[in-house]
């Protein structure tokens, strides 16, 4: 698939067959995620991948974080929020984890790792997977992070559901926010 064809027909993926996707496919797409632009070369992302009955561990975190959250949830609500972990059969957690540089701030990094999560989907795309990049309020919780055996000073970036898709959300129009003004030919 051509760049351009992956970048303008993208959209996340609603629905994943419950089909595994084979290791090597995970690794070639966490090679395209760090292939991201890196200032200072930090590799400022952390990566943990969950599969199989590795997505329990997720569940159970989510389950106990939404307890500490809202005590007074219902069976429902906790079935619900467990269930998140199983929409599809890979779930990449991808974290950002800044150190301090002289010379590259803290924002640099994020960024670097929001660029890396692009990267992972649309590889992904390219390989005929579907993804979708969640985030929400177990994104923010400590419970979470340490569940997945991330660092307190890990950011959480992205619960990225990864899967063969059988139902894709309608590529949307897109809005370039308006361009505030092209300047060309300066003092011409
Ligand atoms: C940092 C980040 C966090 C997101 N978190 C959520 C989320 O928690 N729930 C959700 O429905 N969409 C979330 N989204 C948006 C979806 O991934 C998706 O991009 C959006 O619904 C637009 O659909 P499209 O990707 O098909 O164009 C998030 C996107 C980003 C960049």
């Amino acid at each position: 698939m051509q760049v351009l064809e992956a970048i303008e027909g993208r959209s996340s993926a609603k629905k994943f067959s419950d089909q595994g996707v084979p290791a090597s496919t995970i690794e070639s797409l966490l090679r395209c995620a760090a292939r991201a632009p890196d200032h200072g070369l930090l590799a400022p992302w952390r990566f943990v991948v969950l599969l199989d009955q590795g997505r329990e561990v997720f569940a159970a975190a989510l389950e106990s974080a939404l307890r500490r959250r809202h005590p007074e949830a219902d069976a429902e609500t906790v079935s619900r929020e467990r269930s998140k972990a199983f929409r599809s059969p890979v779930l990449i957690v991808v974290a950002t984890s800044v150190s301090s540089h002289p010379k590259v701030p803290d924002v640099e990094q994020v960024l670097a790792v929001g660029a890396a999560i692009e990267n992972l989907i649309l590889a992904a795309r390219a390989a005929g997977l579907g993804t979708m990049w969640k985030t929400g309020g177990a994104a923010y919780d400590p419970t979470v992070k340490h569940a997945l055996g991330l660092a307190d000073t890990d950011q959480v970036a992205g619960f990225i559901h990864v899967g063969w898709p059988t139902e894709m959300k309608p590529v949307r129009a897109v809005d370039i926010g308006g361009v505030t003004r092209w300047v060309s030919n300066a003092g011409a």
